[in-house]
């Protein structure tokens, strides 16, 4: 049987594939990530890492696992910490968590699209710093999200399930994707989408060229009542182009859960009005943190048993 270091504290039960298949698992229980030495340490010492967002897997690491290392499996659907052409090009498989956080993280999209749109966060702050000093009529005035358009970027699972539930509240759903997905609402040119929307909202992954996929040219081109919803990778957006928008009052709000640098948060986002701010919650629920370990567990037991796992990572 093969040993597994898991890199962080997971929720309870996570690691129950782990040790129903037999395998010795060496647990990073203290929550505090990895530096890159351990990090190493550890995937010398490893036939299996299973690791999250926070752990970034480089060619260094890879390297140190030897021949010995022959899976990693990240409880994240997104896997851009992970060189994966490195881990290819040394025979390691990389598994990743799709398809059991959709709703979980929709949920979440669709909780910044209301919060941010009626400035849930601003009124909320100046209650609670005892600012409020009772009903006003133009107090808090936000958007209407019910009747108003939705552009969803990226129609993955995710972003499907965002439209679902965008379609509910009464608003007119848009999509785009790079490849024309051949569904009402898609919209071929970004650009176009993004100056007809009222809301929209990301979903696509970190790559080189979603990479700054909203700077300030195409922030310049959303409507200056529009909100912003970011759920996917904070590097999706120019952090400082979005700050100076919402102050400008270019852009009429944002929601964020992830940022470029994190856990760092760009000083003029902390400061930018209209906006809702949460770190990086967005599949932060016990049943669904909790499949997604169990399902990064799942392939590893499979890869180490020799066979094809269910979650494998294509580049
Ligand atoms: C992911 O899965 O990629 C999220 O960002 C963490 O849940």
């Amino acid at each position: 049987m093969g040993c597994v270091v898991v890199t962080r504290r997971l929720p309870e039960g996570g690691t129950d594939p782990l040790a129903a298949a037999g395998h010795d698992v060496a647990r990073n229980d203290g929550d505090i990530p990895f530096t890159k030495p351990e990090l190493c340490a550890a995937a010398a010492a490893a036939d299996a890492i299973l690791c999250v967002l926070t752990d970034r897997i480089d060619d260094d690491v890879l390297a140190a696992g030897g021949d010995r290392l022959r899976v990693v499996a990240t409880v994240a659907v997104g896997y851009d910490n992970i060189d994966v052409s490195a881990a290819n090009a040394r025979g390691v498989a990389v598994c990743n968590t799709p398809g059991v956080l959709d709703e979980t993280t929709a949920d979440l999209a669709f909780l910044l699209i209301l919060a941010a749109s009626r400035l849930a966060a601003d009124a909320e702050r100046d209650l609670r710093a005892r600012h409020w000093t009772g009903w006003g009529i133009t107090q808090y005035l936000g958007n209407d999200v019910h009747g108003a358009t939705l552009g969803v970027v990226g129609y993955g699972r995710i972003g499907k399930a965002v439209a679902r539930r965008g379609a509910g509240f009464g608003m007119q759903v848009l999509h785009h994707t790079r490849t024309p997905t051949g569904m009402p609402g898609y919209v071929a040119d970004l650009d176009e989408l993004l100056a007809e929307c009222d809301v929209v909202s990301l979903h696509v992954p970190l790559t080189a060229d979603t990479r700054h996929l909203l700077d300030a040219r195409r922030l310049g081109l959303m409507k200056p009542t529009a909100v912003l919803v970011n759920t996917a990778r904070g590097p999706v957006v120019d952090e400082e182009a979005l700050a100076r928008a919402l102050e400008d009052g270019t852009l009429f709000a944002a929601g964020l859960d992830v940022y470029e640098h994190e856990p760092t948060v760009h000083p003029s986002l902390l400061a930018a009005p209209r906006t809702v701010l949460l770190p990086h919650v967005g599949s932060a629920s016990r049943a669904t943190r909790t499949r997604m370990a169990r399902l990064a567990c799942d392939g590893i037991v499979a890869v180490l048993a020799g066979e094809q796992p269910p979650n494998l990572v294509r580049v």
